[in-house]
């Protein structure tokens, strides 16, 4: 069986950075949901970009990652759509190599957005029993990281399981004060405090049908407010 090919080791790969002031593609340059015409500012970044930037953090975690069971934990909902290609890109990576993985998913549910503000309280919604990952690499998947308390409180949560090790993948790491100086191993993008909606990110549930990651319209805002 083929060895796994080795890429060049990046480990200066702290993320892709979207600059303050990069304003996004014009949308009649793309395809996206005809309902949502008027709503969207601009294609911030575009479904093919953020697939071909998992693929290559699929790479970098198969090479990091010694253990054949993994156990990826989805945070849920806007987590799924990374997840699923994520978890797809590390099979495809791995399979016919000597580090082919057997990746378990499970799932767990955080919220605490209401419109486009963070609210105190988190609410982790979910398995109840972690017990899967007691001794396990476990990968905890995470469309976005601000302030780093969610995901402070979910490592938390899942060290409880005890399990062998714990790596974040996080598509998105917002360029905020990480009051909890947490930041994941593996960063898609790092993009500045704007509020952005689009694979599997919502407003309110809406944009989550929508492939590109994408900046709401203020008429966007008003349509779908609670
Ligand atoms: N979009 C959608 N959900 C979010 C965001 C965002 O920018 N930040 C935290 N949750
Ligand atoms: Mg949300």
């Amino acid at each position: 069986m083929a060895d796994f090919p080795v890429i060049r080791k990046d480990s200066a790969d702290k993320g892709i950075v979207i600059e303050d002031d990069w304003p996004g593609y014009g949308l009649d340059l793309f395809t996206y949901p005809e309902h949502y015409r008027g709503d969207l500012e601009n294609v911030y970044i575009p479904h093919g970009v953020i697939v071909n930037r998992t693929e290559c953090l699929a790479r970098r975690i198969v090479e990091d990652m010694e253990d054949r069971h993994v156990v990826a934990l989805c945070v849920l909902k806007g987590g799924y759509k990374f997840c699923a290609d994520l978890v797809e890109a590390i099979k495809s990576v791995s399979c016919n190599t000597a580090r082919h993985k057997t990746v378990r998913v499970e799932f767990i549910r955080l919220k605490s957005y209401l419109n486009d503000q963070s609210t105190e309280d988190l609410q982790i919604i979910g398995p109840e029993d972690l017990s899967v990952v007691r001794g396990k690499n476990v990968l905890i998947i995470e469309a976005i990281v601000d302030t780093g308390k969610t995901m402070r409180a979910l490592l938390q949560h899942v060290e409880t399981f005890q399990p062998k090790a714990v790596k974040v993948a996080g598509l998105l790491v917002k360029r905020v004060p990480n009051v909890a100086g947490i930041l994941p191993d593996y960063v898609g993008f790092v993009i500045p405090n704007r509020f952005v909606v689009g694979y599997a990110l919502d407003y309110n549930e809406y944009f989550r049908d929508l492939n590109h990651i994408c900046v709401i319209s203020e008429q966007g805002k008003l349509k779908y407010r609670l």
